[in-house]
């Protein structure tokens, strides 16, 4: 049986500490899908398109990646159309547990087959959230060791659009 994962998440933008945490997760699992989850009640800094755009262009040349996005539904359903049989979620900071905690559970009871995997990214990437990242660059502040450059060169797009209008 072949080890399939998925690897929810918004990626508003995918950095650095996300790709650290798909690296690990590649080594645990046969095969990866990154699910860019549209969420409606979240207010994002680039559309679908742009997100799916970047992540393509992050995992390019990673073997046994795939990038698919959840426009609605729940990601318990689409784990099970996928036969997937792990949620792989990075986990930088205790603050993050309870949230983590309630969906692994929730999603377990929605989809008993699923385990709820969470990995840690490298200390060096334990205080980059895309929240801080966007805030940042969207001042104008150097996030170059945090995102990959395709997604450093959408950042500075985005700034020089906002500060156009
Ligand atoms: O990167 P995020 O914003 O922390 O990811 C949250 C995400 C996308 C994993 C979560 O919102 C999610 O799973 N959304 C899909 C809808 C769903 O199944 N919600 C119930 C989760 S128990």
């Amino acid at each position: 049986m072949s080890r399939k994962a998925i690897y929810p998440g918004t990626f508003d933008p995918f950095t650095n500490g996300h790709l650290d945490v798909l690296e690990r997760a590649l080594n645990i699992f046969e095969h990866v899908d990154v699910v860019l989850a549209e969420n409606s009640q979240k207010q994002t800094l680039f559309t679908v398109d742009e997100r799916l755009e970047m992540i393509r262009e992050v995992v390019r040349d990673i073997p046994n990646v795939n990038v698919d996005v959840l426009h609605d539904g729940l990601l318990a359903d689409y784990a099970r159309q996928m036969g997937a049989n792990a949620i792989v979620r990075g986990v930088r900071q205790v603050k993050d547990f309870e949230y983590e905690f309630q969906m692994s559970l929730l999603n377990r009871h929605l989809y008993p087959e699923v385990t709820t995997v969470f990995l840690m990214p490298n200390v060096k990437y334990t205080y980059v959230a895309s929240t801080i990242i966007r805030e940042v660059a969207m001042l104008g502040g150097d996030v170059s060791k945090f995102v990959h450059p395709f997604v450093l060169d959408k950042l500075s797009q985005k700034r020089a659009e906002r500060r156009a209008h």
